[in-house]
């Protein structure tokens, strides 16, 4: 195997494609995140927001683009997510290293712990007592599914995706007896969160809300808050994580700008504030930013782990190509965590309680 690995390796770095440990990659890496420092350092002391820029937040469809964004993205073939996740939550979302540079940098937690830290922040933060009826947008592989299923043995969850790769994978897990995600207490619902009405997603019967790496994608804050608040019942709360920046940066406000669109189709990263802007239903109970770097390590984990997958993936599905593009988006995402040790991008957590 490895002979077939240092072959592959030798290939690849004759296409021009490098792996995270090659002096290479390294150089591209820093210069990407030179070019993103100055970018940042440009808007960090701005007080724009993003209409001032000509996009509003509460206009249009919910979410734009699913479909593209399941089909350059999500419905990516299951062995290239499964080489590079971590093999106990699957979770496709930052995990939590520590509050400070100093302390992500420090820690010596595996991918694994620190997937588990992230849900564990979260549910502590959305303050989650264990017999709530929970709704998940965007549930990936189950990965918060198999936290809070494990952890909580009256909690019950409610969880939606549009992927057609991640439902196959719940749905196999949810047949096997030994699985977490095996549990009369887990629903599966298939379909786009902003495409479906609220009866489709159960009606008004959930005490909390939650996403985990999803509203990137949402253009009409107000919109999504509203359906949110018909789904819960009184006293009910929502919280949501998602990539943020300290201050708007105008060319991430918009997909077609950036390379962000091309792995993202309708992505965007909003300004820390805006989100808890739209109290039309809720009260924040509060907002956090968590630094970057904790991203930026688990994007550089995953990344290593990506390219020690390929000799599998190579031999069967990806050619060149392929290896190169997701290689780059490993890349392109690190640099853009790495400047001003994380205090200016990474991602914010909100909790919102319902009025009234
Ligand atoms: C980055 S992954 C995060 C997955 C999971 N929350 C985790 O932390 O492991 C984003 C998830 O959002 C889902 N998603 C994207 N657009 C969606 C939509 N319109 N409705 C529901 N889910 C959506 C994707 O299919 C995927 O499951």
């Amino acid at each position: 195997m490895i002979g077939v690995e240092t072959d592959i390796v030798a290939r690849l770095h004759q296409e021009g494609i490098f792996g995270p440990e090659t002096s290479e990659m390294r150089l591209y890496e820093r210069r990407l995140t030179r070019f993103f420092e100055r970018e940042y350092v440009r808007y960090k002391d701005s007080t724009s927001v993003p209409r001032d820029y000509g996009v509003a937040t509460d206009e249009g469809p919910v979410m734009e683009e699913t479909e593209a964004l399941m089909e350059q993205h999500y419905d990516e073939q299951q062995d290239f997510f499964s080489g590079f996740l971590d093999t106990q939550y699957r979770a496709y979302s930052m995990a939590y290293y520590g509050e400070s540079p100093e302390d992500v940098r420090n820690s010596t937690a595996t991918l694994e712990q620190a997937q588990e830290a992230k849900f564990a922040l979260i549910a502590e933060r959305a303050g989650i007592r264990g017999d709530e009826k929970v709704f998940n947008i965007g549930c990936g592989f189950g990965s918060l599914e198999t936290y809070l299923l494990k952890q909580y043995p009256e909690l019950e969850i409610v969880s939606i995706t549009p992927s057609k790769v991640q439902l196959a994978h719940i749905r196999g897990r949810m047949q096997d007896p030994s699985d977490p995600l095996c549990s009369d207490r887990l629903t599966l619902i298939e379909g786009a969160f902003d495409q479906l009405d609220v009866n489709a997603l159960g009606g008004r019967q959930y005490n909390l809300v939650i996403s985990v790496a999803v509203f990137e994608q949402v253009i009409n804050m107000r919109a999504v808050l509203e359906k949110i608040a018909s789904l819960l019942l009184p006293g009910g709360r929502t919280f949501h994580h998602f990539i943020t920046s300290q201050a708007a940066i105008p060319q991430f406000l918009n997909p077609d700008k950036t390379r962000i669109g091309l792995y993202f189709p309708g992505g965007r990263v909003w300004p820390h504030a805006e989100f808890a802007g739209y109290t039309d239903h809720f009260d924040t109970c509060e907002t956090w930013f968590v630094n970057g770097l904790n991203y930026w390590r688990t994007l550089d984990e995953w990344h290593r782990r990506y390219w020690h997958s390929l000799p599998a993936l190579y031999q069967t599905t990806f050619d060149h190509e392929q290896i190169a593009h997701w290689n780059n988006y490993f890349s392109l995402c690190k640099a853009m965590f790495a400047p001003m040790d994380g205090h200016f991008y990474g991602n914010s957590h909100y909790l919102f309680k319902l009025k009234g």
